[in-house]
């Protein structure tokens, strides 16, 4: 019965859908009272431990990437992250008070597992989250947290990543637990945020239609940059990552702050910024990075809870006192956008030309 799209136009339109019930299957059990627990892992995990390196590819690399900024700011670890393809071959110096975490959703993704494997032998602590058990890579890693979002059928990952982030997110507080790295309060906050999340993935119509209004606009021209900073950076990326894959448009993600050292250049009505400005995260910075992009003629769309007067398009979301809450209410719209894109563009978007659902061979 999960090959079935039920009314939905595509599996990917389906598993965004889905997000908020897997995204409540995954906390399940791992979210009670005010703390957060891991029955598969142990809190000696961290016995010794003074780094953490994450390895992935794709979109876990890019749940991945967001990651490293809540390891740090909230467990307090030091926290780095590479693509597997690129870490396997650069003599990495790897060191036993590091632990090794490797993101995938399918487990078998050729670059990672091997990435895992150096790991292992080199004696390193290693951690897998994964949304397939007894994949290759749980068969490896010391410990595996499964992410629990189902079969996904679509080549362009989205219940995987909200899965990935929302695991990341609460490892980051388990961890914070253990070491007593943030106030009890703070924990406190964080874990109320979290519970929010599956309400904040349900899908308001109103907003899907925005998007699919919105699509026909987006059809042509020269570029798109989706930018943003903190972890709406790697959500950038994410964003320009989708659209690439289905629309085959050209995209890229960029830090907001970054623009201003090369890509402004490109700037002219045919450069579509798509600009993720969260209420609760340097608001203030984003909005003078997109005001230069203004200026010199790029074509706005801003995602933001605050109205932009400068934005040529807005797609408002809802006003949240978390930024990681705006961080999954924005993923959604960035899912939705390159979905309609593609749809209007007439393409598969299930099964776009070139890829594959999972990488097996280097
Ligand atoms: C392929 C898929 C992507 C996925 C990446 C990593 O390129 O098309 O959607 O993000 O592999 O896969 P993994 O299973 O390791 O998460």
């Amino acid at each position: 019965q999960f090959a079935q799209k039920n009314g939905y136009r595509f599996f990917m339109e389906k598993e965004i859908y889905e997000q908020s019930d897997v995204v409540s299957d995954c906390m399940l059990g791992r979210v009670k009272n005010n703390s957060i627990n891991f029955d598969e892992i142990d809190e000696s995990i961290l016995d010794g431990i003074n780094e953490i390196k994450i390895c992935a590819c794709g979109t876990s690399y890019h749940a991945s990437m967001a990651a490293t900024y809540l390891f740090e700011r909230l467990s307090k670890v030091k926290c780095n992250v590479e693509v597997a393809s690129e870490f396997r071959y650069k003599e990495p110096l790897l060191t036993n008070d590091t632990l090794f975490i490797v993101v995938s959703q399918s487990g078998e993704t050729a670059d990672t597992l091997e990435a895992l494997k150096m790991a292992k032998n080199a004696g390193l602590k290693t951690l897998v989250i994964c949304n397939v058990d007894n994949s290759s890579m749980t068969r490896v890693a010391d410990a595996t947290i499964l992410t629990r979002a189902g079969i996904e059928k679509g080549v362009a990952s989205t219940k995987a990543f909200s899965t990935q982030a929302i695991v990341l997110w609460m490892l980051s507080l388990y961890f914070a637990k253990i070491k007593n790295s943030i106030s009890h309060d703070l924990i406190k906050k964080e874990i109320n945020a979290i519970i929010q999340v599956p309400k904040v993935l349900i899908v308001e119509n109103k907003l899907h239609e925005k998007t699919r209004r919105l699509s026909k606009r987006y059809l042509h021209g020269h570029g798109f940059f989706f930018i943003g900073r903190d972890v709406f950076y790697p959500l950038a990326i994410e964003g320009a990552l989708k659209l690439k894959e289905i629309s085959y448009l050209h995209a890229e993600g960029y830090p907001a702050g970054e623009m201003k050292h090369g890509p402004i250049a490109l700037a002219d009505p045919e450069l579509f910024t798509i600009a993720l400005m969260p209420k609760n995260t340097l608001y203030d910075k984003v909005k003078s990075n997109v005001e230069e992009l203004s200026a010199r003629d790029s074509t706005i769309c801003s995602i933001s809870p605050l109205e932009f007067e400068l934005s040529d398009d807005f797609i408002k979301t809802n006003d949240r006192d978390h930024y990681m809450l705006e961080f999954f209410e924005m993923l959604v719209v960035l899912q939705l956008l390159s979905m309609e894109i593609s749809i209007r563009l007439g393409n598969d978007v299930d099964m776009p030309r070139n890829l594959a659902k999972s990488v097996t061979v280097e």
